[in-house]
């Protein structure tokens, strides 16, 4: 089958792919997607990185068996976790969050004070702190584990009096440190963008590593001639196929507000049992 015409295979533990899912939308709007969000294992955050390696290479096998031309890693955690050594082992290009992140924070930060957040997987693996440290040596930077975000974008819980004290108390902290930039180093903290933007005031910029990671993936894509033909001409959003692991674990409530929040048509969710152990959950 002709390269150009294969579909993208995207992956997450949950629907916070989905926010990188919309920028590579945006950016790409001729691919197809193929999504995969892994809701029997969510969340991947606080799990150790063998389990995480298992659940994120059977995704990445299946998209084999799909015929994908390529694997975007639409979470932080696999990425920080895992991009490195699956570049090695998989035999397809594989794009991450993380690509490109630097370069945009050294752009945009005047202080070169940066705050990243992140799950505990994540910010826990220094990822993103070596990558910064690469691009400029003397960035000052204050990572921040926030677990419940993903509990809340999961949930649809985008806003609101409980969700704005919970995002006070992860990130006050490190406003206080004065940073001038703020990465959202985990794809369902986009969700909450709006009263993260509240909290953190107007003189902070928050960076959405998707953005970059999709502009890098298209020039990359373009480069080795897999990128689908008519740029121009959009594809039908029926032609997306959207999975996860445990049909049980979709809020309606995410389902009601999150394709709304992403702009988005109704989203069509189809359980794809690839993982043996279903029932016991391990
Ligand atoms: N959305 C993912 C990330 O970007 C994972 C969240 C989780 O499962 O803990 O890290």
């Amino acid at each position: 089958m002709d390269v150009t015409k294969k579909a993208i295979g995207m992956l997450d533990s949950g629907v916070g792919g989905l926010t990188v899912a919309r920028e590579v939308m945006k950016t790409m709007p001729a691919e197809k997607i193929i999504y995969f969000g892994d809701t029997l294992h969510l969340p991947y955050g606080p799990k150790p990185k063998k389990d995480v390696k298992k659940y994120v290479y059977r995704i990445i096998d299946y998209f084999k068996h799909r015929n994908v031309k390529t694997i975007i890693l639409a979470c932080n955690t696999a990425t920080s976790m895992l991009l490195k050594e699956a570049r090695k082992d998989v035999n397809m290009p594989l794009f991450g969050t993380i690509d490109g992140v630097a370069a945009r924070v050294k752009s945009v930060s005047e202080n070169n004070k940066v705050g990243i957040i992140g799950t505990k997987g994540t910010i826990n693996s220094n990822a993103y702190q070596e990558a910064l440290k690469n691009e400029v040596t003397d960035f000052e930077i204050y990572a921040k584990a926030c677990p419940r975000f993903v509990e809340l974008a999961e949930k649809g819980d985008f806003e609101g009096d409980k969700v704005e004290k919970i995002v006070r108390e992860y990130l006050l902290p490190i406003k206080q440190k004065g940073i001038d930039t703020l990465i959202l180093g985990c794809t369902h903290y986009p969700y909450l963008m709006p009263v993260i933007k509240k909290v953190m005031g107007e003189n902070v910029t928050l960076v959405n590593p998707a953005e970059t990671m999709a502009l890098r993936a298209k020039n990359i894509m373009a480069v080795r001639g897999m990128i689908s033909g008519k740029h121009e001409e959009p594809i039908s959003f029926k032609e997306h196929k959207f999975y996860v692991s445990d049909l049980n674990k979709v809020s309606i409530e995410f389902l009601n507000k999150g394709t709304n929040f992403l702009n988005l048509p109704n989203l069509d969710f189809e359980e794809q049992n690839i993982f043996e152990n279903k029932n016991k959950n391990v």
